[in-house]
């Protein structure tokens, strides 16, 4: 498998522009299924796990051509209800067929994704849900089988808000017969964004990026085009990366909007961030000061930019308390962490980092995306070489990674496997 090496100590300085939002990218590329002809997606970012969501959709029947940032589907020949183990084990959100197959086939049998490395993240509350849209839910072998000739729209709450859960019932409800709503929805700018696709193509959607959304059902969708918003994570990957290195980094392309909670930790680390429409400059402290976290469903602190911000705390000047409160066991890259010098003690759901003068390179690797991002980050401020195995994780969510950090100055580079 490849690897990623990289030699600590370059500051970061320059332009880097936001990719396609990965996260926005797997709802609106299933909600084609729910389509009348071919739908066109643009800024579409070239990652292993919108791949696996191509295959996924062809798997079902329908056409997927993916080249350039651009990724045609056309649901034509969709009439395939089962979404197999060896497809979803490679994604955890290829649970987000579920909803779109149901509403259009009237019956769906997709494989249970199973246990993941951040937790058990389970999707009863998916089904729950879908439940309340008429569906008769069973669990067989594995598998989900969801039967229902047409869904009707019910008052649905959400014990807590889930971001793949909202989805698939945006999704479904946007099929269904008559209202839906849904209540303590969840409000992530992911959310908002396959709210609009789905408007585009016809649906009747209000209230997306609120709590409480509005489903009126129609009897089909048509065919829409769609550009995929900025990626607020990677955007967030980059704003540390800058702070991290005492850099002077110009994010292009971005939705500086999505990113409040970031920005308003950030500049408590003495990092100055200067904000445009769609830009963002981020010049880092010479020494970063410590600063508390407790992650939350958006507009809260994103999980997903946790184990980053856990190396900025490790070098900062005093101590930092990190609260993870979305997923259990998303502390994977403590240990390896540690194994850089970091000074991190975990209890229960909460990490107490003391800050550091200086990590040193070792070779690493991490069984999550965002725990592999953070070691990339370690990485660029430790002295010597890191080495970071199972790169296979970066590329399911970060768009030319190494390329865009050597682009901005850092010391980098992918060896392939056996090199
Ligand atoms: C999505 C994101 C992921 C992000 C997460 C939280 C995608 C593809 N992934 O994941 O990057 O970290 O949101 O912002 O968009 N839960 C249940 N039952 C369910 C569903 C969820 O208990 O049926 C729990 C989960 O275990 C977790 C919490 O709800 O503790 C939030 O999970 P959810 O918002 O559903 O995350 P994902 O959609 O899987």
């Amino acid at each position: 498998m490849d690897k990623i090496v990289i030699r600590g100590g370059r500051r970061l300085a320059g332009t880097v522009t936001a990719s396609g939002s990965k996260n926005a990218a797997l709802p609106v590329l299933v909600s084609a299924l729910l389509a009348d002809g071919p739908c066109t997606y643009d800024n579409v970012p070239d990652l292993r796990d919108i791949h696996s969501t191509v295959e996924l959709l062809r798997h079902l029947g329908a056409t997927a051509d993916f080249a350039g940032n651009r990724v045609v589907v056309d649901p034509g020949g969709f009439c395939n209800p089962e979404a197999p183990y060896d497809l979803v084990r490679k994604m955890r959100a290829s649970i987000l067929v579920l909803g779109p197959i149901l509403a259009r086939l009237g019956r769906a049998r997709v494989s249970l994704p199973g246990g993941c490395a951040i937790g058990a993240r389970p999707i009863n509350l998916h089904l729950k849900a879908l439940a309340r849209l008429g569906a008769d839910i069973r669990l067989e072998h594995g598998y989900v089988t969801a039967s229902c000739p047409r869904l009707k729209g019910a008052d649905i709450t959400f014990d807590i808000p889930t971001v793949g859960g909202t989805e698939n019932l945006l999704m479904a409800a946007a099929l269904a017969e008559g209202v839906t709503t849904l209540r303590n929805a969840a409000r992530e700018p992911e959310i908002v964004a396959l709210a609009d696709a789905l408007n585009a193509m016809g649906a009747h959607i209000t209230g997306a990026g609120t709590a409480t959304i509005e489903i009126q059902g129609v009897e089909a969708l048509k065919a829409a085009s769609q550009t995929i918003i900025a990626d607020r994570i990677e955007t967030g990957t980059y704003m540390v990366a800058a702070a991290l290195t005492g850099g002077d980094v110009k994010i292009e392309g971005c939705r500086p909007d999505h990113l409040e909670a970031v920005i308003d930790k950030l500049r408590l680390t003495g990092t100055a961030v200067e904000t445009g429409g769609d830009w963002m400059r981020v010049r880092g402290a010479p020494v970063p000061r410590g600063v508390d976290i407790k992650t939350q469903p958006y507009p809260g602190f994103p999980t997903d930019m946790q184990a980053q911000f856990m190396v900025l705390a490790a070098v900062a000047s005093g101590s930092s308390v990190i609260s993870e409160t979305i997923f259990e066991n998303r502390f994977i890259h403590v240990s390896e962490l540690r194994r850089l010098g970091a000074d991190i003690v975990v209890s229960g759901n909460t990490a107490v980092v003391k800050g550091q003068n200086r990590l040193s390179g070792a070779p690493v690797m991490a069984t999550d995306l965002r725990a592999s991002a953070s070691l990339v980050l370690a990485g660029l401020v430790a002295e010597g070489t890191t080495e970071i195995n199972r790169v296979y994780h970066l590329d399911r969510g970060y768009e030319d990674l190494e390329g865009k950090l050597a682009g901005l100055g850092a010391d980098i580079r992918r060896v392939p496997a056996g090199g």
